[in-house]
């Protein structure tokens, strides 16, 4: 089964072909980004413009890379919610009249849903095509994103339920915050994680709120932990390099804790993590190392499917199908 899927929740217009729910055929992402950089955030009124003039484009190389015409796809999905509604209403316009046109049938897919499916999903001809068997459910999704961070219980792909979430900002937000803080442009993680890795030895620490004895998350006391910080040593000077490396460790030891502890709680021993945040080299190293120690199986999107994309839109729809 052939899914043309869609994604246009903010500032990314994705279209791909997912089969069978699992084999990517084709991921097209057209980005308005660079637009949004000097604002130092996405401005929505742009963002929905530039869908309009992406959709076509992005579904006709989705086609094309796929090998696939119109004829072939045998269901259409697109992310419903949430999201910027200027964007979310392009994706769903253009997906809801080509399942008219087409006569197949809709999905509607949930875009934090789909950013847990997508450490499911393989490249075209990839060897590990027996993953879905060897990676058992229920599993614990964590998804940690600029507008979310969510822990789910997964007992099957149709039915997520939310047991954690942030109860201010989202990590990614607080990986932007802290870069607008210390002047190093948007999006604030690549360059939060780059930066850190040129750290050894740290004698800065910020507190991140443990929030124990519950399964939710709190960053934003830790970004003006970030500010206090950079307001006091202001004239003395500080190593940004320290201060992004003291954020970071911050923010993975948490994410890390509460997703362990989680599985252990719920007796899972899968682990799905998504989300753009779910690119960052540390914690996908930390994590790995730790769900391993405890017999965990954690499997993170490839980098590519950590940002906003319609692979997870349609692979999701398989199931939900
Ligand atoms: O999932 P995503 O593409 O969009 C949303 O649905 O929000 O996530 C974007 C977020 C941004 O906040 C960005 O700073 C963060 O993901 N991000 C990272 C990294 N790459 C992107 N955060 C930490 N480390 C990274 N390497
Ligand atoms: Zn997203």
């Amino acid at each position: 089964m052939n899914i043309l899927g869609f994604e246009s929740s903010c500032d990314e217009t994705s279209a791909s072909v997912v089969c069978n729910g699992r084999e990517v055929l084709s991921n097209v992402v057209a980005t308005s980004l660079k637009d949004h950089q000097k604002y130092g955030g996405i401005i929505p009124e742009i963002a929905s413009r530039r869908q309009l003039e992406y959709i076509n484009i992005v579904t006709a190389q989705a086609l094309t890379t796929a090998g696939l015409s119109l004829k072939d796809v045998d269901a259409v999905a697109v992310t419903e919610a949430p999201g910027l509604i200027g964007s979310l209403v392009v994706g769903r316009s253009f997906a809801h009249s080509l399942s008219f046109a087409l006569q197949r049938p809709l999905v509607k897919v949930n875009h934090i849903e789909a950013h847990v499916y997508a450490g499911y999903l393989t490249e075209k001809n990839e060897k590990d095509r027996d993953l879905l068997g060897e990676f058992l459910l229920p599993a614990v999704g964590l998804v940690v994103s600029g507008g979310h961070s969510s822990l789910f219980y997964i007992k099957d792909f149709s039915s997520f339920r939310v047991f954690g979430q942030t109860r201010d900002d989202a990590a990614g937000e607080a990986y932007d915050k802290v870069a607008r803080i210390l002047d190093l442009g948007y999006p604030g993680g690549p360059v939060i994680d780059k930066l850190s890795q040129q750290v050894k030895d740290n004698d800065i620490k910020f507190p991140c709120a443990p929030l124990e004895g519950t399964d939710d998350f709190s960053f934003s006391g830790l970004k003006t932990s970030v500010l206090y910080y950079t307001q006091r040593n202001a004239k003395i000077g500080f190593s940004v390099e320290k201060v992004a490396n003291a954020f970071q460790e911050s923010v993975v030891n948490v994410l890390v804790r509460k997703s362990i502890e989680a599985c252990l709680k719920k007796k899972v021993f899968s682990l799905l993590v998504g989300g753009g945040v779910a690119a960052n080299s540390t914690l996908r190293a930390r994590l790995s190392e730790s769900a391993a120690a405890r017999g965990i199986k954690v499997r993170f999107p490839s980098l590519p499917l950590c940002m906003d994309n319609a692979a997870m839109v349609a692979g999701l729809a398989y199931h939900l199908l």
